[in-house]
């Protein structure tokens, strides 16, 4: 059996804003282990990126357990954590982040400066990661001289190149045709299998499954589903053999319904001065 790197318990965030109260991720337990490649999906606002973003150790927990290599991030003052994601944790966002005025070179040394592990050798270790994503001709371009997948791709290797034990990518192909997105994630996932990072992906693009080991359905804040056959992720992907139709995307599926009525247990409005 797998080591897990990656293991949440009852994970729950409670999101207070104005005189309304969001239960957004709702008692959210899940596992990966090393060189394993998870798809997490769900319909907008399902909780997601609100996951993602704790186990990052960028937002607090409400209840529950975020272990990374058996550490956890929920128990961790801030100053730790801090710490703890330089070293452990690498993410890419949607909006890749890019700091528009370094090379693609020095975007990924950036992660090695923060950890005071640049120099020389990791240098060359950053050519070598952008060589092998196919960038070695645009080393010294700015991201605003790179396309959308050639920035992405350099958000990648920004996200691996310090040894990370864990790679959370949130939606790293909206801004991708298709042809550029299954390069991307193609290059993700064989990086996080040869590396035997544990690999978490947001995507609503369920396409995008098929390059990942398992996925993980979000609805509500709460785990819906876990897939972990290859002929069922491949259905879902749309790739299956047997299901040549391609599967509508979840959040069409779900724009269709009528009306968003909001489930009382996870959006409970608060009264002001009750009482
Ligand atoms: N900073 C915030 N303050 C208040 N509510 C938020 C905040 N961020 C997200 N939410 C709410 O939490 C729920 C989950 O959001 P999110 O994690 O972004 O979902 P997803 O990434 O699946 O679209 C939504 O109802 C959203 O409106
Ligand atoms: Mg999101």
């Amino acid at each position: 059996m797998t080591k897990n790197i990656l293991e949440t318990r009852d994970v729950t965030k409670v999101y207070e804003s104005g005189n309304l109260v969001v239960k957004a991720v709702d008692g959210v337990s899940i596992s990966v282990g090393a060189g394993e490649f998870i798809g997490l999906v769900g319909p907008s606002g399902s909780g997601k990126t609100t996951m993602l973003a704790m186990l990052a150790g960028l937002l607090n927990a409400t209840e529950g357990q975020l272990n990374i290599d058996g550490q956890d991030l929920n128990q961790m003052n801030d100053v730790q954590r801090t710490r703890f994601r330089r070293e452990k944790i690498g993410f890419t966002f949607q909006a890749n982040n890019l700091v528009p005025y370094l090379t693609a070179l020095e975007n990924v040394e950036l992660m090695l400066r923060l950890n005071k592990k640049n120099g020389r050798e990791g240098r060359q270790r950053a050519a070598d990661l952008l060589t092998r994503l196919g960038m070695d001709d645009r080393l010294n371009n700015l991201p605003k001289q790179l396309s959308g997948g050639q920035q992405q791709r350099v958000a990648i290797a920004r996200a691996l190149i310090h040894n990370p034990s864990v790679v959370l990518a949130d939606e790293p192909t909206a801004s991708l045709d298709t042809e550029r997105a299954n390069q991307v994630v193609q290059i993700f996932a064989d990086l996080i299998h040869e590396q035997n990072k544990a690999g978490i992906m947001v995507t609503h693009d369920l396409r995008m499954c098929k390059y990942v080991d398992k996925v993980i359905q979000m609805v509500d804040g709460k785990v819906a589903r876990v897939i972990t056959e290859r002929a069922a992720i491949d259905t879902l992907a749309g790739t299956s053999q047997f299901d040549t139709l391609s599967v509508p995307k979840m959040e069409d599926q779900f724009q269709n319904q009528p009306l968003i009525i909001p489930n009382p247990s996870t959006f409970v409005p608060v009264r002001i001065g009750a009482d």
